[in-house]
């Protein structure tokens, strides 16, 4: 049964319960198309089904694969962009130590997880080479189209690298590519090279692609229970693709709350946290919600802060700056640390009234504070409730944004499944960089820097 629950209560005063009640019908049409693969983008709805078509054939293949990894490597290198890294990205540091890269591989009982590929920073990239220099590595090349440039930059370099250290026969063994069955440039070089590789589903785009080898194999290597995101996934699935009604269907609840905000004003949503290992569920979501609705002039602007860091920086914008924001805290009922606050006899501090209180009960009180702060500063919250962060709440809060991800650009009329708009710095960069066939841009772009 999902544990996901959805409060729109301090939505009151800024839009009407009708308001938010009213697109019900139009939700359960759109849940409809996208069951049936009727709206728009319909050809890229695979992830619909993902949680119950992952076989158990691919599961154990994934497992086994992240054992023989984990057996003799210290770092998992994970070369991908967009959603070719952020959905793995986002589980693993929700689930890991939040000082993993100083822990041991003995005291993380995995590999330590590391990206690449997702910025073409020289300076990242030499400083992780000099770090794989030391230590015994394998890397996962993800790209679904397989000619994305900046992961292809670090996949020729880390290649080179890895090539030189262990030999051509041994690196081949160290590279798995994620990518389309049948074409592109990685899928090609992989064969040429046998490297082992597993499919990113035709049907399936970069952002909605977590529950493909995609997410699955870092999410493994890294040591977690993939059975068990999955099966969150399904659960989460069950409910937001039967249930007919904005009570019961949470997808539908946050949907409905976010078209209406946006339609009284609001055009900017900051996701909140109270966790800094929550940073790249947020970065996830970013990239979900702004590819699939920022396009025609349209869409929610998504943001992110987390809590109470941000309270230092963005918080005062929040509390006073232009009002066309809401929020939509991630709230975790129970951490999985515990830690109290000690008592002192001279209260030098001034701190004893909140001795003997866990750390996560001042968190509780500070989120609880901000929100009726906020909200008295006409910023609406929305609160998404998780009673406690696991593989499992992670595979139903992850499709839970999914879905209602889905509902949401069909409730803006655009497509959730496209991403045009992110061809336009490519083109200019090919130019800038003089890529063959680019020879006009390259003079027009020069002339305007
Ligand atoms: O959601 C998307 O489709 C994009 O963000 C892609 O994931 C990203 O551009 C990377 O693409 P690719 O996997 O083809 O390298």
């Amino acid at each position: 049964m999902a544990d996901l629950k959805i409060d729109i209560d301090k939505l009151k005063g800024f839009v009407s319960e009708a308001s938010v009640n009213s697109q019900e019908q139009q939700l359960v049409a759109h849940q409809e198309s996208l069951l049936n693969k009727t709206g728009k983008g319909s050809d890229f709805l695979g992830w619909v089904t993902l949680p119950e078509e992952i076989d158990e054939a691919l599961i154990g293949s994934i497992m086994q694969a992240a054992r023989e990894i984990s057996a003799k490597v210290d770092i998992f290198v994970v070369v991908g962009i967009g959603g070719s890294y952020l959905g793995a990205r986002a589980v693993i540091e929700a689930l890991q130590h939040n000082f993993a890269p100083v822990l041991s591989k003995q005291e993380r009982k995995a590999p330590l997880v590391l990206y690449a590929g997702n910025n073409i920073s020289e300076d990242y990239l030499a400083d992780l080479l000099e770090v794989l220099d030391r230590h015994e590595y394998a890397i996962t090349v993800i790209s679904k189209s397989g000619t994305t440039t900046e992961p292809a930059i670090a996949f020729r370099i880390l290649r080179r690298h890895i090539e030189q250290k262990y030999g051509k026969e041994e690196a081949k063994r160290r590279i798995i590519a994620i990518t389309d069955k049948s074409k592109g440039a990685l899928k090609n070089l992989a064969d040429a090279e046998g490297y082992r590789t597993y499919v990113v589903p035709d049907d399936v785009g970069g952002r909605y692609s977590v529950l493909t080898p995609v997410g699955l194999l870092p999410i493994a290597v890294a040591g977690y229970d993939i059975r068990s995101f999955v099966e969150g996934a399904r659960e989460m699935k069950r409910l937001v693709t039967t249930a007919k009604t904005i009570s019961e269907n949470p997808a539908f609840k946050y949907a409905a709350a976010r078209n209406a905000l946006y339609a009284a004003g609001k055009p900017v949503e900051i996701m909140v946290n109270y966790q800094p290992s929550l940073i790249y569920i947020t970065e996830w979501w970013k990239q979900l919600y702004g590819e699939s609705e920022g396009k025609q002039n349209r869409g929610i602007f998504p943001a992110g802060v987390s809590f109470t860091t941000d309270l230092h920086s963005m918080g005062q914008y929040i509390q006073e700056g232009l009002r066309v924001i809401f929020e939509t805290v991630l709230q975790i009922e129970k951490p999985r640390r515990e830690l109290t606050i000690p008592a002192e006899n001279d209260d030098a501090d001034g701190l004893n009234f909140v001795a003997g209180k866990r750390l996560y009960e001042v968190n509780r009180q500070a989120e609880l504070g901000t929100l009726l702060a906020h909200v008295d500063g006409e910023v609406p919250n929305i609160v998404i409730k998780l009673p406690h962060i696991s593989e499992n709440t992670l595979g139903q809060l992850l499709y839970f944004y999914e879905f209602a991800c889905a509902l949401s650009g069909y409730l803006l009329d655009v497509n959730p499944f496209d991403q045009p708009g992110v061809e336009a710095y490519k083109k200019n960069m090919f130019a800038l960089l003089g890529k063959p066939g680019f020879e006009e841009q390259t003079r027009e772009l020069r002339k305007r820097l």
